[in-house]
């Protein structure tokens, strides 16, 4: 039995549904329990010599359970994964919120493999912890209690029996749960590492081509996948052992049950009938415990993508925004630094030390200076990726620290060294500087950016989409294109024109 209060806590809005799960499986259940009892009594009374047409109904009626049974493990998988679909939305997009809040001072420090992991494949992971694990886990807690009160109107001791029997089965694997929690994470460390390599190796395959260095990546991602194929097994062994003590629980538990009670029938105690539905109920009261036990691993493989949830919702932002408010007043374009030292976060390299300068309105400064000198992070510091470590900055006579992200961002417009467009039309790339934008300011800024010459030959124009299934840019039209959503963006906001 794993139960991670923090994986509960995502539930929010979803535990109505879960209830639901919970009480369609214990009707399951409570209807497998008659279906037996009506197979029990049937045999009883084939056994005490039944003529076939006084056999009928029972027959008739087991049969009815055993399809509306049917019908409610349908019921029952349906809302499964309705609930766990739910449950892998809203998980999405507090992950998303939550990665665009930290922004690229932290994406930055992070490996994209991993964080496709997490936000892609570990979701997807957490289907069955939320779907079915969840929910069983419930039932399986749940149903031997209600078979207990049904067996112990029949027989109290051996109903007993199966009662501790179930617990036991369903309370000892927690006595591995840390060792399992500690496996889960070295796993999905594995797998971390395994997709930041294979990403960066898909990313970097014209290099690798270019320099023969494929079979070098390829022994690299062969240690990594060892590593994952290791770590995988652990979690599959530690499950093995849940698995064994559930198992023999199970096993020792009817065994002792059912021996007790032949005992007490051949002692007159208990008739044949009664022992024959016991007997078929043993089979019913272990069954949740056995489906858990099919879920398990999945469930403990969703626990170990879960850490890297954790990991992204547990990040700190690198700047904090104590400035709240949505303030449309405009800035003025000046631009002060202040006696401002910085240096990358868990980084000792001083990248600027007591830097000071400003730029008034209209005036138009180019900084120059050698590679690693500390151009960009001037940009990364002006947009707040980071904040200073010492002295301030400040736009239009304002500290940035007094000043929203949301303003900041909007007086700025960045051309950046590693341009990135998103797959998706010319238009909707330089559309990014304003979404308001109409069609003509989107032409002038292409006209600014001299980039509306060459979309105009082609032959979709600004609706050509750019990527992998569109048109192959050459890395100075890319820059001019990023270059038009900029210019977009600064026309919106200061008619420079
Ligand atoms: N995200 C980062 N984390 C840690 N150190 C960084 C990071 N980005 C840059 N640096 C370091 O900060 C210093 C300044 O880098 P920056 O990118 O600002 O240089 P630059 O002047 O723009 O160089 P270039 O002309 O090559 O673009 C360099 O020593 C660089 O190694
Ligand atoms: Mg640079």
């Amino acid at each position: 039995m794993q139960f991670e209060t923090r994986l509960w806590s995502f539930t929010q809005g979803v535990r109505g549904r879960i209830a639901i799960s919970v009480l369609i499986g214990m009707i399951a259940a409570a209807l497998g329990v008659i279906r037996l009892a009506l197979l029990g009594w049937l045999i009883g009374l084939i056994f005490l010599g039944q003529s076939v047409d006084e056999l009928v109904m029972p027959i008739i009626f087991a049969a009815l359970v055993m399809l509306i049974r049917g019908i409610f493990e349908h019921w029952r998988t349906m809302t499964a994964h309705e609930t766990s679909a739910i449950v892998q939305k809203q998980l999405r997009r507090r992950l998303f919120d939550k990665i665009v809040s930290l922004g690229p001072g932290y994406t930055g420090r992070q490996r994209s493999g991993e964080l496709v992991l997490t936000l892609v494949d570990g979701i997807e992971q957490l289907e069955t912890y939320f779907g079915e694990y969840l929910p069983q886990l419930f039932i399986s807690a749940l149903t031997p209690l209600m078979i207990f009160a049904f067996v112990a109107f029949l027989d109290f001791p051996v109903a007993l029996i199966l009662l501790v029997a179930a617990f036991v089965a369903l309370a000892a694997p927690s006595a591995w749960h840390k060792f399992d929690t500690k496996r889960s994470l070295e796993r999905q460390q594995a797998y971390a590492a395994f997709a930041s390599d294979f990403l960066d190796g898909i990313q970097g395959l014209a290099t690798l081509k270019s320099f023969g260095q494929s079979g070098s990546r390829t022994e690299l991602l062969k240690k990594r996948s060892f590593e994952l194929f290791r770590s995988t097994m652990w979690v599959l062994a530690t499950n093995s052992l849940s698995r064994g003590i559930t198992d023999t629980s199970i096993a020792v538990g009817a065994a002792a049950g059912l021996g007790y009670g032949a005992y007490r029938t051949m002692a007159g105690e208990m008739e044949l009938t009664t022992l024959l539905i016991i007997l078929m109920m043993g089979v019913e009261i272990f069954r949740p415990l056995r489906d858990l036990r099919t879920v398990l691993h999945q469930g403990m493989v969703g626990l170990s993508a879960a850490q890297g949830v954790y990991k992204i919702l547990d990040a700190q932002p690198v700047v904090l925004e104590e400035h709240s408010g949505n303030s449309t007043t405009r800035l003025e374009p000046s631009i002060d630094f202040d006696s401002v030292s910085f240096s990358y976060p868990e980084h000792s390299h001083i990248v600027h030390k007591c830097l000071n300068f400003n730029i008034s309105k209209g005036e138009r400064v180019g900084i120059v200076g050698s590679s690693g000198c500390g151009k960009s992070s001037i940009v990364k510091l002006l947009l707040r990726f980071h904040d200073p470590g010492q002295g301030s900055i400040s736009i239009g006579g304002k500290d940035l620290r007094n000043i929203t992200l949301d303003q900041l961002r909007r007086e700025i417009s960045v051309v950046h060294q590693d341009t990135f467009l998103f797959h998706g039309t010319i238009e909707e790339n330089i559309r990014m500087g304003n979404p308001e934008a109409s069609e003509t300011e989107i032409t002038d800024a292409a006209r600014n950016a001299n980039i509306h010459e060459f979309v105009t030959t082609l032959p979709d124009r600004y609706k050509t989409i750019i990527g992998e299934k569109g048109i192959k840019l050459s890395g100075g039209q890319r820059q001019r294109i990023a270059i038009a959503r900029a210019v977009l963006k600064r026309y919106a906001n200061f008619n420079f024109r």
